[in-house]
């Protein structure tokens, strides 16, 4: 009797114990699996939240109104409070900034412009101690005309003679003529004759963009060698530029290039969109080279140690394509292929059943094992908020959070930044600038690159210079990071609760997922895993209240869902238990609701914490021992 006595009511002071001594949500489980050991398996990046920082817009340090180094990082600290796992910089390389960084002088120099190698490598340490990590852009299809290597190619140096696609030209009637008819992403003849070298060179981008040429094995090593020099640096990985664009087809047997057929709906024959881009753009040889790119990230780690590094790759080819990127049987490729299927699919008017479809378009289409990935917005397209409406803003961030997967923000989206206007006057971009002031804002990338709005202060808290390389957007005293902090339900906070939210919940993280129409105008998402919470994310696309029935479009809901996640649209709050066959969202809301079945949840110091009910029954039992055996 003693004994029993003693043993119930060590146990049931042991369960007080737990319960006082317990963290929120999720480390109580029902099956007191333990999380962290669980959470091992997967890579740091397959449930990556990343963020990609366009240095020249991010912070300034030194006042000349252009972003640098040292303001990324002094501001990293804002990256680790949204949650962020790994940050992708675009190039911060000497450069002339044709195309503002994308036009590399030296793949292995940091730009004055941005700063010092001293500079990068205390930024280094600084995202050390914060845990955050650190991605380059790596920029192979081209060089700047200004690098050493293109300078000495055009002077026929034999080391570097073939390191760009060179070409005497067609000769017609004794009149010579480009190689063939092929036109450059930025407008106009992809060729450019050199008087130096009397020959013609090609370039996918600007005329200051000379291809590298990959059919050349001493190209491939030296960038290989860019890859390794950054390696050991410590970054993580790198975002690999303008896939498609590496490889064009080899000349023939007479050294002639063939002409790109045309395209009927395009007029304008300056235009890229003028010609079909069949020898210029995915080729099969590019393939091999992402997967060769990969060996020598994993060589670099079985040589050195440490968390796997990745390659991120950016194509906006045929989802086919786009899917070999992941490697295949025998080869790895890139971790992560970008996906811009929520980008080039959805418009301002799409509807539930596209939204549903464009997500399950990507996922269909991956094989097994590889891992997902949501890009919302670059420095080359317009920003979410002007592509599918400033008040979808939170709803996209909670979808792309909500997905299986890593997942891509571009700078200022998680504020509600959205595109600037810009005159032709202030326009700087190459795509825009190369055209005329009628058509410029249909090329223009300047208006998503205006510089981040960190508060109400001159420039935006951005810099103290009298102009700023960019003008600043009118509405940074309302979208500004010192604003939304102080408003429990600004984008910043909504931003900052979802990746809180995905980071505790293993659910999110490796849980299975259902995407419906539930509606023409919702959407839901489902998450679910075995023996662990499940996540239902309701958005409503359109503009009128709408309820739905979850319980008749996913299986195994409960009657009652809580509510886990709302926005400045929606009625209900944080905790609200509502029942799931009868969800009612706001215009435009979004919720994240979550099964409270096998939880009892409890509110305490303001956070909602939960106690598995297998936990209270145990209790209970003990009670009862206790109460029997007295
Ligand atoms: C990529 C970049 C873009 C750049 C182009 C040429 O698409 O994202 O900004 O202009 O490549 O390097």
């Amino acid at each position: 009797m003693i004994k029993h006595r003693s043993v119930a009511v060590a146990l049931v002071l042991l369960q007080l114990l737990a319960v006082v001594q317990g963290q929120p949500f999720p480390n109580y489980h029902a099956n007191f699996v333990d999380l962290e050991e669980q959470a091992a398996e997967l890579k740091w990046w397959q449930t990556g939240a990343f963020y990609q920082i366009y240095p020249r817009s991010f912070k300034d340090s030194n006042g000349d109104g252009v972003g640098d180094l040292n303001g990324i990082s002094e501001r990293l600290s804002y990256l680790k409070e949204l949650g962020i796992t790994a940050t992708w910089l675009s190039p911060i390389f000497t450069s002339p900034m044709a195309d503002f960084g994308y036009d590399i002088a030296n793949f292995t120099e940091i730009a004055s412009i941005f700063g010092t190698m001293a500079d990068f490598e205390n930024l280094m340490k600084v995202a050390k101690q914060l845990n955050i990590k650190i991605i380059l852009d790596f920029v192979p299809n081209h060089s700047s005309d200004e690098c050493e290597w293109f300078k000495r190619s055009a002077a026929g140096d034999p080391e570097f003679k073939d390191f760009y696609v060179w070409h005497p030209g067609r000769m017609v009637n004794g009149t010579r003529h480009p190689p063939s008819n092929w036109i450059s992403v930025f407008r106009g003849s992809a060729w450019q004759w050199h008087e130096g070298r009397q020959e013609y060179y090609l370039h996918q981008f600007v005329q200051k963009q000379p291809d590298l040429n990959y059919r050349n094995p001493k190209v491939r090593e030296a960038m290989n060698n860019v890859l390794r020099f950054w390696l050991g640096k410590g970054v993580s990985g790198f975002r690999i530029d303008a896939v498609p664009h590496v490889f064009e087809m080899a000349p023939d047997s007479q050294n002639q290039y063939r002409d790109e057929p045309r395209n009927d709906w395009d007029n304008d024959p300056e235009d890229y969109g003028y010609l079909q881009h069949i020898y210029t753009v995915d080729q099969p040889e590019t393939i091999d080279l992402v997967y060769s790119w990969r060996a020598v990230l994993d060589e670099f780690q079985r040589k050195n140690g440490g968390e796997e590094r990745i390659l991120m790759a950016e194509t906006y080819s045929p989802i086919d394509i786009v899917m070999q990127y992941y490697g295949n049987a025998t080869a790895e490729g890139a971790q992560l292929p970008f996906n811009f299927l929520l980008i080039s699919e959805l418009t301002n008017s799409s509807n539930a059943g596209e939204y549903a479809s464009t997500v399950k378009k990507w996922l269909k289409h991956m094989t097994k094992g590889r891992t997902a990935n949501w890009v919302l917005g670059n420095h080359d397209k317009p920003r979410v908020g002007s592509r599918l409406g400033r008040d979808r803003i939170d709803m996209l961030n909670i979808l792309i959070a909500t997905l299986p997967g890593a997942s891509v923000t571009y700078q200022g989206e998680e504020l509600g930044m959205t595109d600037v206007w810009i005159s032709w006057k202030d326009t700087v971009d190459p795509s825009a600038c190369n055209t005329n002031p009628s058509i410029y804002e249909q090329f223009s990338r300047d208006p998503e690159r205006t510089p981040f709005q960190w508060s109400d202060a001159t420039d935006a808290g951005f810099s103290n210079a009298s102009k700023t390389w960019l003008p600043i957007g009118e509405d940074y005293r309302q979208i500004n990071v010192n604003l939304e902090e102080t408003q429990p339900l600004s984008h910043l906070n909504v931003y900052k609760q979802l990746w809180k939210l995905r980071k505790q919940a293993k659910t999110m993280q490796r849980g299975d997922t259902d995407v419906k129409a539930l509606s023409g105008a919702v959407l839901g998402v489902k998450r679910y895993l075995k023996n662990d919470v499940t996540f239902v994310t309701v958005l409503n696309i359109y503009d009128g209240v709408a309820t739905v029935n979850l319980q008749q479009s996913f299986s195994d809901l409960p009657a009652q869902l809580q509510v886990v996640l709302v926005t400045e649209r929606s009625k209900v709050k944080v905790g609200d238990l509502i029942n799931s066959t009868s969800v009612q969202l706001q215009p435009k809301d979004s919720l994240v609701l979550q099964s409270t079945s096998s939880y009892f949840a409890y509110a305490t110091n303001g956070e909602i914490r939960h106690l598995p009910v297998l936990g209270i029954y145990l209790w209970l039992a003990q009670v009862a021992l206790y109460l029997t055996h007295r």
